[in-house]
């Protein structure tokens, strides 16, 4: 494949256009309200077999469908319980992900080999019509290389896959930033196997249960790998006062410094951003800001370390896997 299409959302006609190649069994990178997603016709296990091609993703990693609407679901999934109907009421489109068991016909390119699925309604105008007036389903995994930052912006696409996609949407930014929570209904409990912008607290006041959220759950699946959404810089994270300690211990490294407090003047000749204190908008600006970072030319990315209460579950659940070496 030669050059990489950019489309533009806000018109109609290159939106058209994106979702043509799709029924033509093309890749073409899609924005959703999370992180952009590589897109794959769901109903054509060739075009879903490119995905992993144009990743360099082991084939036995599970995908996500994007569907048009909850309805939808039934032509993937088989005896769906009630908890998913009531979490698909209350969460989409949004950016939630459930865990179903998959329908007979559906290929196991979609689902890496499961006997389960992972269904969303994604909350991206552009892309929710587009699957809607085309009663269209998208396998999709975030559009990046394996292993590496979600990207959040048509750039970030086009910087790790130009050349190996056919086209990308752009839609502007991601509105989240961070990928969707999965959450599998298959067994008798709720379970959270991924944190995300849906909290566990959000989750159970929908359903008026506990919903669990295991450390080291028990699903073994391809995906759920240590090391993830890794720049390319080495990253550290450290609490303020270690962060500072250690740029003064050598001014002159090359480092790319991330911070929430402000670094003081003395330390200001680092390549530094400061991110946002709120946990939501901090979770929105990482991994754009680890990607920034990544370009500096930097030996080594120092963040300082977020809190650990349950409003940062998500970006500490990204942040163990950002740093593992
Ligand atoms: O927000 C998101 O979820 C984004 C956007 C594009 O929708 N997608 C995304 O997909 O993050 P991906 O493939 O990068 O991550 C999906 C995760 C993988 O770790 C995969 O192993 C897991 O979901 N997954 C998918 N289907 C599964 C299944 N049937 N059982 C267990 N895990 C599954
Ligand atoms: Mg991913």
């Amino acid at each position: 494949m030669s050059e990489t299409l950019r489309l533009d959302a806000t018109n109609s006609e290159q939106v058209e256009q994106a979702a043509q190649l799709l029924l033509q069994g093309k890749l073409v990178a899609v924005p959703t309200e999370t992180v952009y997603g590589l897109a794959a016709d769901a109903s054509q296990p060739a075009a879903v077999q490119q995905i992993f091609v144009a990743k360099g993703r082991p084939a036995d990693h599970p995908l996500i469908v994007h569907l048009a609407d909850a309805k939808a679901m039934q032509d993937w999934a088989k005896n769906i319980p009630a908890v998913a109907w009531q979490l698909a009421e209350a969460f989409w489109p949004g950016p939630l992900t459930l865990l179903v068991a998959k329908a007979d016909h559906v290929s196991p390119v979609v689902t890496g080999g499961l006997d389960s699925i992972g269904l969303r309604v994604p909350a991206h105008p552009v892309l929710l019509k587009l699957l809607q007036q085309h009663q269209l389903a998208v396998a999709a995994p975030s559009a990046n290389r394996y292993k590496k930052l979600s990207p959040t912006s048509a750039e970030q696409v086009l910087h790790g896959l130009a050349g190996r996609i056919e086209a990308v949407l752009d839609g502007g930014d991601c509105q989240f930033g961070l990928e969707s929570t999965i959450v599998s209904v298959l067994g008798d409990t709720v379970e959270i196997l991924r944190a995300g912008p849906i909290s566990q607290a959000d989750l159970e006041e929908v359903l008026g249960c506990e919903v669990r959220h295991p450390q080291q759950h028990q699903v073994k699946v391809a995906g759920n790998v240590k090391a993830h959404y890794q720049p390319n810089t080495p990253l550290q994270c450290l609490p303020y006062a270690e962060l500072v300690q250690y740029l003064q211990a050598d001014t002159t490294a090359k480092i790319a410094v991330l911070h929430r407090q402000a670094l003081p003047p003395a330390l200001q000749h680092f390549s530094h951003h400061q991110l946002p204190a709120d946990a939501h908008a901090f979770g929105q600006q990482l991994y754009r800001s680890l990607f920034a970072a990544d370009q500096t030319g930097a030996e080594l990315i120092l963040l300082e370390m977020p809190p650990h209460s349950a409003e940062w579950a998500a970006v500490q659940e990204r942040l163990a896997r950002a740093v593992h070496q």
